[in-house]
């Protein structure tokens, strides 16, 4: 049985990381979420993928340097021509005042690998245990260290570790690292690698799978979970995958 998240929200048909993403997510009955977090330069946890506003709204900047306050009058939907209003980027807490009485899993992706930001691990478990969805999260980051000190200020909740290249000797890694799960890019995922990883109880969910081709030989290998842009088009493809 294997999970479908939705990336960044619906991404693929909705201005990414914002809650109209989320709520189409839910509608489209994706398993979960997966969204990115970063810190405002008021220390204001807030979900947005790149490390600049300049991509995804009309704003311009680095998050690290831009007020909370300030960095709420950009529109995230500013490139969507309109169709989707004014969608501010929106504070964690915000997206998991929302999740939490849904059924959906959230995967918390810390986007800490160019910008040190301090003390996002102790900010974005703040807000997960206030809204009691430790049982419902994973955290994952491209930064291996901050998995590491997240799964020690919080063993209740699971961590995986993002990568692009295949890592070398990977179990006896993840052992190390305590995490519960990788989240490897998908073209790095072999049917081999997937069977190994279950045999050993460790969690394998591949991004981002947007092309039914790819999402059926995911779901063949039965990996844990699939990030996708497009979790209504992918829950048509599991369906159909014997
Ligand atoms: O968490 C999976 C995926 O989101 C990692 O890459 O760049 O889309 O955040 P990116
Ligand atoms: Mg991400």
């Amino acid at each position: 049985m294997t999970y479908i998240f939705a990336h960044r929200g619906a991404a693929g048909t909705h201005p990414e990381n914002t809650m109209a993403a989320f709520e189409e997510a839910l509608k489209a009955g994706a398993d979960g979420i997966e969204l990115d977090v970063q810190l405002t330069k008021d220390g204001e946890p807030v979900v947005i993928h790149d490390e600049t506003v300049d991509r995804t709204t009309d704003g311009s900047g680095w998050v690290k340097d831009i007020l909370y306050r300030e960095l709420r009058k950009f529109n995230a939907a500013a490139k969507w021509d309109g169709r989707y209003g004014h969608c501010p980027i929106p504070h964690l807490e915000e997206v998991l005042a929302w999740l939490a009485p849904t059924r959906l899993l959230v995967n918390i992706e810390l986007k800490n690998s160019l910008v040190a930001y301090e003390r996002l691990e102790q900010k974005v478990i703040a807000v997960v245990r206030r809204y009691g969805l430790e049982n419902r999260t994973i955290f994952s980051s491209f930064n291996h260290n901050s998995m590491r000190l997240c799964r020690q200020l919080a063993p209740e909740i699971e961590t995986a570790l993002l990568y692009m290249e295949p890592l070398y000797d990977p179990w006896t890694y993840v052992q190390a690292m305590n995490a519960g799960g990788v989240h490897p890019y998908h073209r790095t995922v072999t049917a081999d690698f997937a069977a190994d990883a279950r045999r050993r109880g460790v969690a394998v969910r591949p991004f981002t799978v947007n092309k039914p081709k790819t999402a059926k030989t995911m779901f063949a290998y039965k990996v844990d979970a699939i990030f996708t842009d497009y979790p209504r088009q992918a829950k048509e493809w599991k369906e159909k995958t014997p």
